[in-house]
């Protein structure tokens, strides 16, 4: 079954343990959290000190997707404010196999996020160390953008690839995720939708999530 991962960076800052709520209560599978650092990306959204704030508030597992440059140098704080899942950008580091065993050995699912214009092979040496594979299919910085089409091939290439070598990695994809394309977007094999506009800018979040899933 495919699970949906509500992205807060849509949310009301201003009211974000009820946000987080309203999500649980709709069935979210996880929560994912963008954090930006106006270097990797051109925005700038939060750190650690939010993310612990919100522990204690959900039993939602937290999906941290750092789009920050050189995440090494801040995986520790993130670790210590709580989340279940950390997700990289093999663009923003150089030592990426590092950093995802280190990620793993302090007992972190580890995943990778890859760019739209980022191929898939640089994952051939990494897809047994990780959890999960989040294929962008927006440039990131912002929620509300529109799914770049070309990035169901990507997918589909990564199924098969996860396929034929027998991996349990799952495949997430975020960005310009809604109703109307996700049945494509399941099909092409992702276990892990993201969705963020889409949740949160409707009356009825649960009701969007469970049309997700379908
Ligand atoms: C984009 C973020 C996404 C974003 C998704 O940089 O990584 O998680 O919040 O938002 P929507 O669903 O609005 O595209
Ligand atoms: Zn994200």
């Amino acid at each position: 079954m495919t699970k949906v991962a509500p992205s807060i960076l849509s949310a009301d800052f201003s009211r974000l343990a009820e946000e987080v709520k309203r999500v649980e209560a709709g069935g979210a599978d996880l929560l994912h959290i963008d954090v930006m650092d106006g270097h990797f990306v051109p925005n700038i959204t939060f750190g650690p000190p939010v993310i612990s704030s919100l522990k204690g508030k959900t039993d939602l597992p937290f999906d941290v997707h750092l789009m920050i440059e050189n995440p090494e140098r801040y995986v520790d704080d993130f670790i210590e404010a709580g989340s279940d899942i950390i997700t990289v950008h093999v663009e923003s580091t150089v030592h990426l196999h590092r950093l995802i065993n280190y990620i793993k050995n302090q007992g972190i699912k580890p995943g990778v996020a890859l760019n739209p214009s980022t191929p898939l092979t640089g994952l051939q040496y990494i897809l047994d160390d990780v959890y999960m594979v989040l294929i962008m299919s927006v440039n990131p910085g912002f929620g509300g953008q529109t799914f770049i089409p070309g990035m169901i091939e990507k997918i589909k290439k990564l199924k098969d690839i996860v396929q034929q070598t027998n991996s349990k990695v799952l495949i997430q994809v975020d960005g310009g995720i809604n109703e109307d394309n996700s049945p494509e977007i399941i099909k092409a094999g992702a276990d892990i939708l993201v969705a963020g506009s889409a949740i949160y800018k409707s009356s009825n979040p649960g009701n969007v999530i469970k049309k997700l899933k379908r």
